[in-house]
């Protein structure tokens, strides 16, 4: 069974028809590449699948339930994360409490200092720092960071609560060559309690790291398969050749 199954999702804006029946189906432990020209929907899928719009049309089964109707939290709450491009960090706060944050995001910062569950939280916070290579810099402030470093915290944030599906809508934008290496790097070890999700421009970057690839033209899916059969269909690379 799929842990993410959208299909038929359609999404209008006014006249504009965004997406027109896309789906995107995700196996447990899968990173799946989200590919396409801009404005080919990706953005907007992601949106649907995290609850962030709502689809006009369509169904979203995540874990083998429906989650079409979900509110984004009640989405969080059954196991699905994401960071889309804007930034969430907070700058003034120390990346500790950044990670700290975003575990209880519901939570006053004071509230957390006094709960009696800091102790299991401490070591959550400190694995995730540990996991993007961001431990040394524990106790400075966010804002410290080069962009990169910004954009690896958001992810650590993303996956403190440990989901089940993270998503990833263009992390390494702005990001320099070895950055992106290394974000590739990163993202590895998660893969053994996670699947992902990932709009990425950069193709080289994304075929290293992908099992699967969807590729979105015009709101519709244009292929979906493996790294190897999406590179070989001819109708893809025509789109990209026409983007060129
Ligand atoms: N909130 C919105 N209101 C109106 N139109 C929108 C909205 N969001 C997206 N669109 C339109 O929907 C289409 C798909 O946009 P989307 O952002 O999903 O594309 P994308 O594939 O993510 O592009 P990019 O690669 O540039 O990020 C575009 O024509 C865009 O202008
Ligand atoms: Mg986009």
């Amino acid at each position: 069974m799929a842990l993410l199954e959208a299909t038929g999702i359609v999404k209008s804006f006014g006249k504009l028809t965004a997406l027109n029946d896309a789906g995107l189906v995700v196996s447990e432990n899968e990173f799946h590449g989200l590919i396409g020209p801009n404005g080919s929907g990706k953005s907007t899928l992601m949106k649907c699948v995290a609850g962030a719009e709502t689809p006009t049309a369509g169904a979203i089964r995540f874990a083998g339930n429906d989650i079409t109707g979900l509110s984004p939290a009640d989405r969080a709450r059954a196991g699905m994360s994401l960071k889309f491009q804007i930034t969430s960090v907070f700058p003034a706060l120390t990346l500790y409490d950044n990670i700290l944050l975003s575990l209880q995001a519901d939570t006053s910062l004071f509230g957390l200092m006094l709960s009696r569950s800091r102790g299991a939280l401490h070591d959550q916070v400190m694995t995730m720092l540990e996991q993007f290579r961001l431990v040394h810099r524990a106790h400075e402030a966010a804002a410290t960071l080069s962009h990169g470093q910004q954009q690896w915290l958001e992810i650590a944030m993303a996956l403190a609560a440990r989901p089940r599906l993270l998503l990833l809508d263009e992390p390494t934008g702005g990001m320099s060559l070895e950055e992106r290496r290394v974000t590739g790097d990163l993202l590895q070890p998660i893969k053994s309690h996670c699947s992902l999700v990932i709009v990425e421009h950069d193709l080289d970057f994304i075929r290293d790291i992908c099992d699967r690839l969807t590729v979105l033209d015009q709101g519709q899916v244009l292929a979906t398969g493996s790294v190897a059969d999406i590179q070989a269909n001819s109708k893809v690379q025509e789109v990209y050749l026409r983007r060129a």
